[in-house]
């Protein structure tokens, strides 16, 4: 969405607030020996709290409050009885609704003693985001976004993965524009202040194909590599954007 109004400036910063809180707070609480489906009744009780609802709940029936996905488990990971162990990299994707206003917001979690792999590929995540973030300016072309951040997972020897760009988000969880996480040279449209999306590069270790899984919704990559990614809902500015998931 682009933002109109004043009641859109405190919809979407409430809601912002509150997602980003849910997924610090899980962070806070995620322990080894926890099932991700116990991680996601932490977000669950604190959405509950705030009156916010479920974005994949509402939107596509998800069985699951929050995707949390491990390892090679890209996105889309259903809470249920996988354990959480030690040495693995845990995603937690929130997403919610407030008085018809969206937000969506991604974090990667290192559990514990992580290979020396793994904490090459998480700090590869955070800079590729924050490297794309400093790229999305008012003015210059969208697809800016993405080669900021298909260069620093280059950088590192990793790829982002295609399949899994940003989006429109607001008044709805996923909305245009696709917001591309590698160059995409017909994506050039120019930033406009006011405009809403995601930004959220996907980083695999080795294969940036992924397959759906029998459950219908689990995305993994094809050779089990591990991924991280790291999202923040932005608001276009005539400056830097704002974070509205950043607490
Ligand atoms: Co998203």
């Amino acid at each position: 969405m682009t933002i109109e109004t004043d009641k859109d400036v405190i919809g979407l910063v409430k809601i912002g607030k509150v997602v980003g809180q849910a997924m610090q707070l899980m962070r806070e609480k995620l322990r080894p020996g926890m099932t991700t489906k116990e991680l996601d009744a932490i977000g669950e009780a604190f959405l509950k709290e705030y009156g916010a609802r479920s974005a994949p709940v509402i939107t596509y029936s998800f069985p699951g409050i929050t995707c949390i996905s491990i390892d090679e488990v890209a996105a889309h990971g259903i809470p249920g009885k996988r354990v959480i162990h030690e040495g693995e990299l845990v995603k937690i994707d929130v997403s919610a609704e407030l008085n018809g206003y969206f937000a969506d917001a991604n974090i990667t979690v290192p559990v514990g003693e992580i290979s020396p792999q793994k904490q090459k590929l998480l700090e590869c995540g955070k800079e590729a985001l924050d490297n794309a973030i400093a790229a999305a300016r008012s003015g210059q072309p969208l697809n800016e976004i993405g080669r900021a951040a298909e260069n620093t997972a280059k950088r590192y020897g990793f790829h982002v993965i295609p399949e899994l760009p940003g989006h429109g988000v607001g008044r709805a969880l996923h909305e245009g524009p696709s917001v591309p996480t590698f160059y995409m040279r017909r994506a050039n449209a120019r930033l406009q202040p006011g405009m809403v999306f995601t930004i959220e590069p996907h980083i695999s270790a080795g294969s940036t194909q992924i397959r759906k899984g029998a459950d219908g919704w689990t995305l993994s990559t094809r050779d089990g590599s591990p991924v991280v990614s790291f999202e923040h809902t932005v608001v276009i500015t005539e400056d830097e954007p704002i974070l509205l998931t950043a607490v």
